[in-house]
């Protein structure tokens, strides 16, 4: 949810500015721009639409200078418009900012009394002005920074340059920011990808740290004022991870990722197979069970937790709630004691969920958190009491499909953990499913080794006004996953059901032109969803069947059948999600939208 970058360097940054923000794009791809000082000013140059077109601007008429920012923005306050693109500025003072001001009416207000002169509709531009109006009062530049930053409400990540001085300034609070080295010069990001190929060294700042850097000196400051300690650690090996290779798009090289993400998991966690252990996780082993677990998250992560749910309930016999993080925080849960709250991220920055976990932990702060998540220096990692990380790898592609079966497979290995800790699974059954998610990788190696199966279910979408993804069990958040990497990458109207649920009204949906999605597994209720099947069939919809039975045991005559390997309770969601995130890979290639960067979307929600 918008990039920025900020740099010092020895020679011209542009380069690096450009080459940053593309490895951000991820992050929005509405707008963009750089500034960068010059010898008496600062020099902008912003371009409407993806970075492609800022590029182009920069090859006719480029910037020279060692010193600069650069954005590329997904739109919350005004259009995607030059205007409203980053960086801002007054004449004298430049930034580029991720979050949101809050109050940014009343300073608006005050500061146009003031002659401020607003050339965009955004809350960021009240910033420069705020700045400029500090830096007027205050000779000292670290005191007017400070003051400035003391009266923004909200979230932000900030980078910030002036034209009378050779410093690059920064802050953070609520938005991801990482301060970065190199032999090229000093640096600060939304996220480490932007400078894996530039920097060594990574400082992961708090929140409310903030500071100035030069290439000589770096001051990193708490959000009270005091100084902070300088601690570099090594930067993460990442640049192979984050280019294409032979793949058409990210979205489909992060698919053909799963077997290898399974194995790196499995061997992460239960190497031999019998014993399942969570390194950074150290209550799970330690602590009593809890009575009751919550768990929280966005989107697809929401997805992985309601499999979870129905894993950990059967197993645990405690109830077990699974929310979405923007209802939760907002709806004044009852929380209790002996809860332990679950948060599921592949970013780990999703502002409402990270929100969720710091409400959850001001309210019972004698309750336990744990976090699953891919990004291993995010803010619900260094949050949370407990983390499983997720060893997924970069995820790039805006819909998330490695991520989704890595938090899947990890709350199977989680569940099983409990399971066992409850003296409700014999070792024996635990090396048994254990055994069947080791398979899996197999499974999906041998489904991703033939996907031609899944091109003939392509045709069904040409006509069609939306499709319906139906599931019992673990197999209903399933069909809501199905659902929503459809709509998100095709941009096809797309419903995910409990089949059990489709007489109490979507049947009324149902007609020839409407793909019909089944996942009918033999671990979920084989026959009830078959009979659902035979209800939607005799209505005339077009049924695509995902099922592990072989015709010949249960005729369903359904035209379009795509056979997956049989898993068990714990493994089959993660074979049945390979045809899904597939079909919505084909269908929106097939009508010709961006897969890797659909419209609207951006990877990374840090707003609420
Ligand atoms: C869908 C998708 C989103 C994310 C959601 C939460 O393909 O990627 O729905 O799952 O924005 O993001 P994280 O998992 O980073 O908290």
């Amino acid at each position: 949810m918008c990039g920025i970058i900020g740099a010092v360097g020895l020679n011209n940054i542009q380069n690096i500015l450009l080459q940053s923000l593309k490895s951000m794009e991820y992050r929005g791809y509405d707008s963009a721009g750089i500034c960068i000082q010059g010898e008496q000013h600062l020099h902008t140059r912003k371009a409407k639409g993806k970075l492609i077109n800022l590029e182009h601007l920069l090859e006719q008429s480029p910037l020279t200078g060692s010193l600069g920012i650069g954005h590329t923005r997904w739109a919350t306050h005004g259009v995607p418009e030059v205007r409203n693109a980053h960086p801002h500025q007054t004449e004298s003072i430049a930034i580029v900012h991720n979050g949101i001001i809050e109050n940014h009416k009343q300073l608006r207000e005050s500061l146009s009394a003031a002659g401020a002169t607003f050339d965009s509709d955004t809350d960021s531009e009240t910033i420069p002005w705020l700045w400029q109006q500090e830096y007027t009062k205050n000779n000292n530049p670290e005191i007017a920074f400070h003051n400035t930053l003391n009266q923004l409400q909200g979230a932000f990540a900030i980078a910030g340059i002036q034209a009378n001085e050779h410093k690059l300034w920064f802050a953070r609070r609520g938005s991801p920011l990482l301060l970065a080295k190199g032999e090229a010069g000093v640096f600060v990001a939304s996220d480490a990808l932007a400078v894996g190929t530039v920097a060594s060294h990574v400082i992961y700042l708090q929140e409310g740290q903030w500071g100035w850097s030069d290439l000589e000196h770096i001051h990193i400051f708490n959000e009270d004022g005091s100084q902070a300690a300088i601690q570099w650690e090594p930067m993460p090996e990442m640049v192979a991870a984050t280019e294409k290779g032979p793949y058409a798009h990210y979205m489909l090289k992060e698919i053909h990722e799963q077997p290898r993400v399974f194995l790196d998991i499995l061997n992460a966690y239960a190497p031999d197979k019998q014993h399942i252990h969570f390194p950074q996780a150290a209550f799970i082993e330690n602590d009593p069970l809890p009575s009751r677990i919550i768990m929280v998250a966005c989107g697809t992560s929401y997805h992985a937790a309601l499999t979870a749910r129905y894993w950990l309930e059967r197993y645990l016999k405690i109830p077990v709630e699974v929310d979405v993080a923007s209802e939760f925080r907002y709806r004044d849960p009852v929380i209790g004691d002996n809860t332990w709250f679950i948060t599921l991220s592949q970013s780990g920055e999703t502002a409402d969920t990270l929100e969720a976990l710091r409400l959850f932990k001001q309210q019972t702060p004698q309750n336990k958190t744990l976090v699953f998540c891919n990004v291993a220096s995010s803010s619900m990692v260094r949050e949370s009491d407990g983390v499983i990380e997720l060893y997924a790898g970069p995820e790039i592609g805006v819909a998330s499909t490695k991520a989704y079966t890595a938090q899947l497979l990890a709350l199977a290995l989680f569940s099983l953990k409990l399971a066992s800790n409850a003296n409700a699974m014999p070792p024996e059954e635990t090396t048994k499913h254990i055994q069947y998610l080791f398979d899996a990788s197999q499974g999906v190696e041998s489904l991703l080794n033939n996907t031609p199966i899944f091109d003939k279910l392509t045709p069904l979408f040409s006509q069609s006004h939306g499709a319906l993804f139906l599931g019992r069990g673990p197999c209903y958040p399933l069909a809501l996953e199905g659902a929503l990497k459809l709509k998100e990458i095709s941009y096809l109207h797309a419903e995910g059901y409990p089949a059990g649920e489709m007489k109490h009204g979507p049947i009324a949906l149902i007609d020839e032109n409407l793909p019909v999605i089944v996942l009918a597994l033999r671990q979920y209720h084989l026959d009830k969803v078959i009979s659902n099947l035979h209800e939607v069939q005799a209505r005339g919809a077009k049924v695509i069947l995902i099922t592990d039975i072989p015709e010949k045991e249960y005729p369903t005559n359904v035209d379009t059948i795509i056979h997956i390997p049989e898993g068990d309770f714990f493994s089959a969601p993660l074979l049945a999600s390979i045809p899904l995130q597939y079909l919505a890979y084909n269908v929106a290639r097939f009508k010709g939208t961006d897969v890797d960067q659909p419209r609207n979307l951006a990877k990374s929600v840090t707003v609420e």
